[in-house]
């Protein structure tokens, strides 16, 4: 079975829309998203322009925030600050990765957790380590919403992730442990991959490299989410697993493109809704 994301991804985002509307009318709050992207990087400007026109599509305010590559932290910090004082704004993406003269660990430290839709603060990555989340990453949150969606029953589970990074591999691992999977993490150092992969009955792939994982390397009706985005030579998109051999084995898998990808956008989609209704309370 093909795990269909776009699909799931309507779902959610037809929720949202309803949502901004139903906040507009009852109490007059149009939910805003702030984007912030530093530099040139090529895929950051792709990512940063769909998420600014989907806000605009479901009716959100979606000010951005463009700077050439030699913004000095000091400035970024005092944007940051501006945005979270900013009545209007309800939640602050800064775009990753960050140049490399810039402190990345500081900025989202600076973000106000009420507004961090990305959930990157580490006041959010500890909520969700506590097991209360407040704002929930989006690409991690996004994997859950497509297991939820096909019905996938985690508890008890083997689930292993491969990669281990701050924006996916680390929390996707906790919301799988809330769900009472017995969780495994691969990385780079892990000395042999497919021993782990094969014992799991889900499989979560964000090692940011294509061909990582095999059809061999996957146990017969699994459930494997390839949360990659690799480009080939030919300039097509493919993920981190190879989907031809993959899906043979597999019971379910996401594709790329239209998997895991419309996800992470409907969930911070989804994020500043939540964050303008909480903030809305407040005000
Ligand atoms: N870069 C790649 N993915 C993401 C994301 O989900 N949020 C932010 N802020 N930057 C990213």
């Amino acid at each position: 079975m093909i795990l269909d994301g776009k699909a799931v991804a309507q779902k959610v985002l037809d929720e949202v829309r309803a949502g901004v509307v139903r906040l507009k009318e009852t109490r007059g709050i149009t939910p805003g998203l702030a984007a912030v992207l530093i530099g040139e990087d090529p895929a950051s400007k792709v990512y940063v322009g769909s998420k600014k026109r989907m806000a605009a599509s479901l009716g959100l305010a979606s000010p951005d925030y463009l700077f050439p590559e030699g913004l000095a932290q000091r400035e970024l910090l005092d944007l940051v600050d501006r945005l979270n004082a900013d009545p209007a704004v309800h939640g602050i993406l800064v775009q990753l990765p960050l140049p490399k003269t810039l402190d990345e660990d500081e900025v989202m430290a600076r973000i106000a957790p009420a507004k961090d839709v990305d959930g990157l603060t580490p006041t959010s990555l500890g909520r969700l380590l506590a097991g209360a989340p407040g704002m929930v990453p989006c690409t991690p949150a996004g994997c859950l919403e497509i297991l939820d969606h096909y019905g996938a029953e985690l508890k008890g589970a083997e689930a292993v992730v491969i990669g281990r990074s701050r924006l996916v591999g680390k929390p996707l691992a906790q919301l799988l442990l809330a769900r009472h999977a017995t969780v495994t993490m691969c990385h780079t150092r892990t000395r042999d991959l497919a021993f782990h992969t094969r014992r799991a009955d889900f499989l979560c792939v964000a090692a940011g490299r294509a061909g990582v994982v095999t059809g061999d390397m996957v146990k017969p009706g699994a459930w494997v989410i390839d949360v990659g985005v690799n480009r080939r030579a030919d300039g097509t998109l493919t993920g981190d697993v190879d989907f031809p051999s993959v899906s043979q084995r597999a019971h379910a898998v996401t594709p790329v493109p239209g998997g895991v990808g419309p996800m992470t956008i409907a969930m911070l989609m989804k994020n500043t809704l939540l964050a303008a209704e909480r903030q809305g309370r407040t005000q």
